[in-house]
């Protein structure tokens, strides 16, 4: 799977995906990001890419034709289909969630456009953009960070990038549940001990164990989750 990053802050998607998981995907060959300067697509000599806004207000905003010549680069360089999604990362977008994510990885081509602080010509916008992508309900200074959560939870969902140890089977909105409480050595923590049943090795027990601290964690923590879980699953 490819990503195609337009930012004017390459250094950060680089830095940051180049590590962990995502790290060992790209050199693995299992995810490819590219990551584009829409700085290099400026037409003057001192590489400007904003201007004022029309109709005047404080800040300057990105113009349209720089964004518009990166993206021409990516569809003409590097994509098969001739409209691949372009994301643009902004709080005015739907809220990213896993069904999201998942719906994302099955594109071969993902364009992420990163938002910035300043804003982009409205027109470029209109013309490529397909997904307006929001992480959450408040507001950052650039759109690299949530780039960067987009590619992150879309990733792990490519075949091969978790190894079977990470498996992405039994985890937090796998089937619409938060994750029950897990437990490692010693089996005793400043008092505080292992649940028994864990170590009971009986397997149906452990397991119904784990459904229902799913159960109890996302009813106290994330109600939302829970009464969608129950309305579409089973009845207490
Ligand atoms: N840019 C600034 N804030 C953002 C947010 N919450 N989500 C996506 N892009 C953003």
């Amino acid at each position: 799977m490819n990503f195609h990053i337009l930012t004017l802050f390459p250094e950060m998607i680089k830095g940051c995906l180049g590590e962990s998981i995502t790290g060992r995907a790209i050199e693995k060959g299992l995810i490819n990001t590219n990551v584009v300067n829409i700085r290099d697509f400026a037409n003057n000599k001192s590489r400007h890419v904003d201007d004022y806004t029309y109709g005047g207000g404080a800040g300057m905003l990105i113009q349209a034709e720089p964004v518009y010549q990166s993206y021409m680069h990516v569809i003409e360089k590097y994509c098969k289909r001739d409209r691949p999604r372009v994301i643009y990362t902004t709080p005015q977008g739907r809220v990213f969630n896993q069904d999201m994510a998942r719906e994302f990885s099955e594109e071969e081509d993902l364009i992420i456009l990163c938002g910035h602080y300043e804003g982009i010509d409205e027109r470029v916008l209109e013309l490529i953009v397909t997904d307006n992508v929001s992480i959450g309900d408040f507001v950052l200074t650039g759109g690299e960070l949530p780039a960067m959560v987009i590619v992150d939870a879309v990733s792990r969902l490519v075949p091969g990038v978790l190894g079977s140890d990470e498996s992405a089977v039994y985890e937090s909105f796998y089937d619409g549940l938060l994750e029950y409480p897990q437990y490692t050595r010693p089996e005793e923590f400043m008092g505080m001990k292992v649940p028994p049943v864990l170590l009971s090795g009986h397997h149906k027990n452990i397991e119904a164990w784990r459904h229902e601290q799913s159960l109890i964690r996302t009813k106290e923590r994330r109600p939302d989750l829970y009464e969608k879980y129950m309305s579409e699953n089973e009845k207490e």
